[in-house]
């Protein structure tokens, strides 16, 4: 059976940072995060007793083994057993990000995988069991499932079941919300989140503020989303970034994901908001800036961004969809 799958990448408004269980992929902490539109990943799936091996085709090159292949393969094992059924897949993925951007294609590249793998192993499950799949492949995955404004709820209980994110507000709810993702490197980052979050949980001292003051970030993001407030969003996901990095910063050795564009960005952005011009930023583990504002905005943000020396390129993204599966196949 064959399926295909589109799925958008997202980025977190309050961060997950740290796993309290690696295996199930289970975070230290929830999170909030809201999905991009235009930045999808396109993955078909085909299960078929004839097939001797596995294979994983990204963006037209085989990956016949390494850490990513091995993920796949992991992730395609698991649907298999869930399957009840042992035959080997072709998955071909296609990603529409500009090349080499340097932006993570993890979320929307599980999230898409699980989708599309589901369907094609002939299971049938609903948007929750879909972002837990999805989350055993990368955590931000989970929150990709959906559209629009997604909370990744962190749960309680030691097997994961209720660890999985829902819809906070669609993406109707707010449609002049914007991300832009300024690209000031491209290329692979140098430590790659899994192996970050690990040492920072291991040997931040701050780590135990993190998770002291996280949930109250949560709440604040929630309730700004909801009322349209954003001021408040914008500050809460500012200071949550500026948190996390802090507890990257004094791991043991230091993770120093910021580079001179970088920095060079946070403070234009700092300098323009207090000239009038409302706009945020928000950096994962890489050093892309993406700058939280609103449509109107855009215009300027786009003519002041493209100034500054570091800025390589640039994505503007609305709130995007839910991933969903489409009948036009890759194979
Ligand atoms: O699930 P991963 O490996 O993509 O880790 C995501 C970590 C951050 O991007 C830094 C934060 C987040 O919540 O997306």
């Amino acid at each position: 059976m064959k399926s295909t799958a589109v799925a958008s990448a997202n980025i977190a408004l309050t961060k997950y940072w740290g796993k309290r269980d690696k295996k199930l992929m289970l975070p230290q902490n929830g999170s909030v995060s809201v999905t991009l539109e235009g930045l999808t990943t396109k993955t078909t799936v085909e299960f078929d007793p004839d097939y001797k091996e596995d294979v994983f085709i990204l963006n037209g090159e085989e990956f016949k083994e390494g850490e990513e292949k091995q993920q796949v393969v992991d992730h395609l094992n698991m649907i298999r057993e869930m399957a009840k059924s042992d035959h080997k897949a072709k998955v071909v993925s296609e990603s529409n990000f500009p090349t080499a951007a340097g932006l993570a294609s993890s979320a929307s590249g599980f999230a898409a995988l699980s989708v599309a793998g589901a369907k094609a192993a002939g299971l049938n499950l609903d948007k929750k069991e879909l972002s837990i799949l999805s989350r055993r492949g990368s955590g931000s995955a989970s929150r990709s499932v959906d559209g629009g404004f997604v909370e990744w709820q962190k749960g309680e209980k030691e097997d994961g079941s209720d660890s999985y994110a829902i819809t906070v507000a669609p993406s109707s709810h707010w449609p002049e919300f914007r991300i832009i993702t300024t690209i000031v490197r491209k290329g692979p980052k140098k430590v790659k989140s899994r192996a970050g979050m690990s040492q920072t949980v291991k040997t931040c001292p701050y780590y135990k503020g993190w998770l002291e003051t996280v949930n109250e970030d949560i709440e604040n993001v929630k309730k700004a989303i909801k009322e349209k407030n954003f001021t408040l969003l914008g500050e809460t996901a500012e200071y949550n970034c500026l948190k996390m990095h802090a507890t990257m910063m004094t791991t043991k050795p230091p993770i120093i994901y910021w580079e001179g564009p970088t920095l060079e960005i946070m403070h234009a952005v700092m300098n323009w908001r207090e000239e009038g011009l409302e706009c945020y930023f928000t950096i994962d583990a890489g050093p892309q800036v993406k700058i939280i504002c609103l449509e109107k905005d855009v215009p300027e943000l786009e003519k002041r961004l493209k100034d500054l020396n570091g800025v390589k390129d640039i994505v503007i993204c609305k709130p995007g969809e839910d991933a969903e599966l489409i009948d036009d196949h890759l194979f």
